[in-house]
């Protein structure tokens, strides 16, 4: 495969970051809530014990009211910490209503790292994942940490269903991959569900 070029992906980012942070708080509230209703309705979601989750940021789509609605069905719900020494690594933590939550160093939200709290990747049914952009084969681009392609390496195996969340304006026709960029099995939009296999 050869390398996509830095300014693609760079651009990518800007503009769809952009779009994403220029929709008004009735649309983003109204995304989230549309999200959320189909999202416990989705069947892997539905039967799942374990899910991992995240906390947004920067326009992504509010995750809080899917959070709600799978607190209320019992699920038990992990937030990414970013890993102490494994440096681009991600650990995942219960998060409960009562979880103390204290910025990182990325200026995101994360539970305390209390190594009782946290859960295996093979322990886990469903990861909600989080992207800047995606396309129409399920390639994923990120913020360009690459800390999602890191955890999704080995998501078969580990037998948990990576599943990206998105606004319907995060989709583009074609991204550039690199060979580590690990595509998604499914994206969950507020409009609909895209799923390649
Ligand atoms: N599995 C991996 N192992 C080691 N480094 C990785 C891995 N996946 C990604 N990276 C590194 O992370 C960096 C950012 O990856 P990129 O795909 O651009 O970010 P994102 O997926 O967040 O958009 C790249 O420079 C890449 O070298
Ligand atoms: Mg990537």
């Amino acid at each position: 495969m050869s390398q996509p070029s830095p300014l693609d992906r760079h651009s990518v980012r800007q503009h769809v970051r952009h779009l994403r942070r220029a929709l008004t708080s009735e649309q983003q509230e109204q995304a989230a809530d549309r999200l959320a209703e189909h999202a416990v309705n989705f069947a892997p979601l539905a039967s799942a014990e374990h899910v991992a989750l995240f906390l947004s940021v920067d326009g992504e789509l509010n995750t809080r009211p899917l959070i709600a609605r799978l607190w209320q069905q019992k699920k038990q719900l992990y937030l990414p910490v970013l890993h102490p020494f494994a440096s681009g690594h991600l650990l995942f933590l219960r998060f409960t209503p009562d979880t103390p939550l204290a910025l990182n160093k990325l200026r995101i939200p994360e539970p305390p790292l209390d190594i009782r709290q946290m859960i295996t990747l093979d322990r886990l049914d469903v990861m909600m994942v989080p992207l800047v952009a995606f396309d129409a084969t399920g390639q994923r681009l990120g913020m360009g940490g690459g800390f999602y392609d890191r955890t999704l390496q080995n998501w078969r195996q580990h037998g948990f269903l990576p599943v990206g969340l998105a606004h319907d304006c995060q989709q583009v026709d074609r991204l550039p991959a690199a060979e580590w960029d690990v595509p998604l099995p499914a994206v969950l939009t507020p409009s609909r569900l895209w799923q390649w296999e």
